[in-house]
């Protein structure tokens, strides 16, 4: 099996105009000047995936969405299929955020045809995972993440096309993080279960998100089954996500 390469994907949620889109060639400049060996992607707004794919064309950076129907096309207003995603220029589809779990009630089913829609339209789906803290406190956090890592993937998710994030809800936007034990405990049982279910488990990547900030990037991607990160709040200036890029992103 080769070794898993680093992936480093920002994940601007609801922030982001055209002006904007300085910073994500402000990040391509420093990607050519520095060549770093991890894989990085940026995922803005729908309103700029278009702009930024043109943008950042032939930088190596790729652009994602941040959510996708399940359907390629049809009588959804205000919803993006997968498929236009890739026609916009994307590689990647975030799917299952705790935002979206949240604010839109999305299941683990709902996730799962997404991440579906995602790999039919060929785009790598990243399948977001994480406990709240009244779960964590009533030591559910395994329970939990385990039962949506289950609910969440499809049978035809592979190391290729899928990639898992685990953000704990607690550590998204609060500048609080969980220690590197329960990192590296949460993150042994996700490979372990991808282990278990798909012959190529030992292969996916794993991320870690939730107030990923500069000076606590070396410390969080260093732990074991830490493949890398997505990252919110600190990935919308270029001189903020760098710092992250560099913890994981050379040898
Ligand atoms: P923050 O880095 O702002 O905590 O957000 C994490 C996140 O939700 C990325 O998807």
């Amino acid at each position: 099996m080769a070794a898993r390469r680093p992936l480093i994907v920002g994940n601007w949620k609801m922030n982001g105009l055209t002006a904007s889109l300085a910073e994500a060639t402000a990040l391509a400049g420093k990607v050519q000047a520095q060549a770093p060996q991890a894989e990085l992607g940026l995922c803005p707004p729908a309103t700029l995936v278009a702009a930024m794919a043109m943008t950042l064309k032939g930088s190596g950076i790729g652009v994602g969405g941040q959510d996708c129907h399940a359907r390629a096309a049809g009588a959804h207003t205000g919803d993006i299929a997968a498929e236009m995603l890739k026609d916009a220029g994307a590689a990647y589809a975030i799917v299952g955020h705790s935002e979206r779990r949240a604010d839109h009630g999305e299941s683990d089913e709902a996730v799962r045809a997404k991440a579906q829609a995602a790999h039919r339209a060929g785009l790598v789906a990243i399948v977001c995972l994480g406990e709240t803290l009244a779960q964590r406190d009533a030591g559910e956090t395994l329970k939990v993440v385990g039962s949506q890592l289950r609910g969440s993937l499809p049978d035809d998710a592979n190391a290729a096309n899928t990639v898992i994030a685990y953000e704990p809800v607690w550590a998204i936007g609060t500048g609080r993080t969980p220690t590197l034990e329960q990192v590296a405990e949460v993150h042994a049982a996700i490979r372990q279960d991808l282990k278990a279910r798909f012959d190529d488990g030992a292969g996916f990547r794993i991320l870690y998100g939730g107030s990923v900030k500069p000076d606590n990037a070396k410390q969080l991607m260093a732990v074991a089954d830490v493949d890398g990160a997505l990252v919110g709040g600190a990935s919308l200036k270029a001189n903020d996500f760098w710092p992250i890029v560099e913890a994981k992103g050379f040898k």
